[in-house]
């Protein structure tokens, strides 16, 4: 993609005023009623709050997966809501890393199969996938089930392989829901170790969880409650520049 990395004002996302409300026959279900957000290079923001309150919901519409029913929003320098879905599909193999909820593998394509399927769509040469992807896989511990069908690992490998190919391709942004929900504390703490990582080389990480010390690793704590983002300040040891 040839436009800027950023938006005008350097944050990689800007969003504005989100609004979801799903349809349903006994009475739409509203879920996000105006979420506004700006996430700059490096920063890691944690977004928590009980189960239903919308946290997958503004993921998936960050993540371009779910199209909102209102609101702005800008992704590296472009209006992605005015994109086709062909636009859409493009930014988010170019600057998204996604990690789902369900970890969603292909179940009978290995742990391999299921790395480089991105870097394919992507255009990445093979020299280069294979590099790429066994350095993913070191990085979450997992090199030794290279050739392992995805329907054959523990819970705790399939969320390492979901965050192993959000990293893959080396994305702006990766946006994380529960990453670390299925892992032991030290596993978990790994995880954020590599996101800590790609967000020190400006990647920006968004992570969802319900765990206050995998979100304390993050310079923003920002609760979602009654389908408002509130927006908390940076820790005062933390990422330095101001949305
Ligand atoms: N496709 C849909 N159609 C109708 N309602 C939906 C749909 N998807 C989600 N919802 C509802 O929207 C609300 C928010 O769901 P969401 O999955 O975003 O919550 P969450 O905060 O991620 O919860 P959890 O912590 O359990 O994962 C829930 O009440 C859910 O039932
Ligand atoms: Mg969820």
């Amino acid at each position: 993609m040839s436009s800027p990395r950023s938006n005008p004002d350097g944050s990689l996302i800007q969003a504005r005023q989100l609004t979801m409300v799903y349809p349903n026959g006994a009475g739409d279900i509203e879920v996000l009623k105006g979420v506004s957000l700006s996430l700059f290079p490096g920063e890691m923001l944690a977004i928590m709050g009980p189960s239903g309150s919308g946290k997958s919901t503004l993921l998936y519409i960050l993540g371009l997966l779910l199209r909102p029913t209102g609101g702005s929003y800008w992704l590296a320098g472009q209006d992605v809501l005015s994109l086709d879905r062909a636009g859409q599909a493009l930014c988010r193999r170019e600057r998204l890393g996604f990690v789902f909820q369900t970890c969603d593998l292909l179940e009978n394509s290995t742990v391999y199969e299921n790395l480089e399927f991105p870097l394919i769509y992507a255009g990445v040469a093979p020299r280069e996938r294979r590099e790429r992807i066994l350095t993913a896989l070191e990085q979450v511990n997992l090199g030794h089930r290279l050739r392992h069908a995805a329907n054959r690992l523990s819970g705790g490998e399939r969320q390492r392989v979901a965050v192993a190919r959000a990293l893959v391709n080396r994305p702006l942004v990766i946006l994380a829901d529960e990453p670390t929900g299925q892992l032991d504390h030290r596993q978990g703490h790994l995880v954020m170790d590599h996101f800590e990582a790609v967000a020190a080389g400006g990647t920006a990480v968004i992570v969802v969880t319900h765990d206050p010390d995998i979100a304390a690793r993050c310079h923003r704590v920002c609760p979602l409650q009654d389908g408002r983002l509130v927006v908390a300040p940076k820790h005062a040891q933390g990422w330095a520049a101001d949305a």
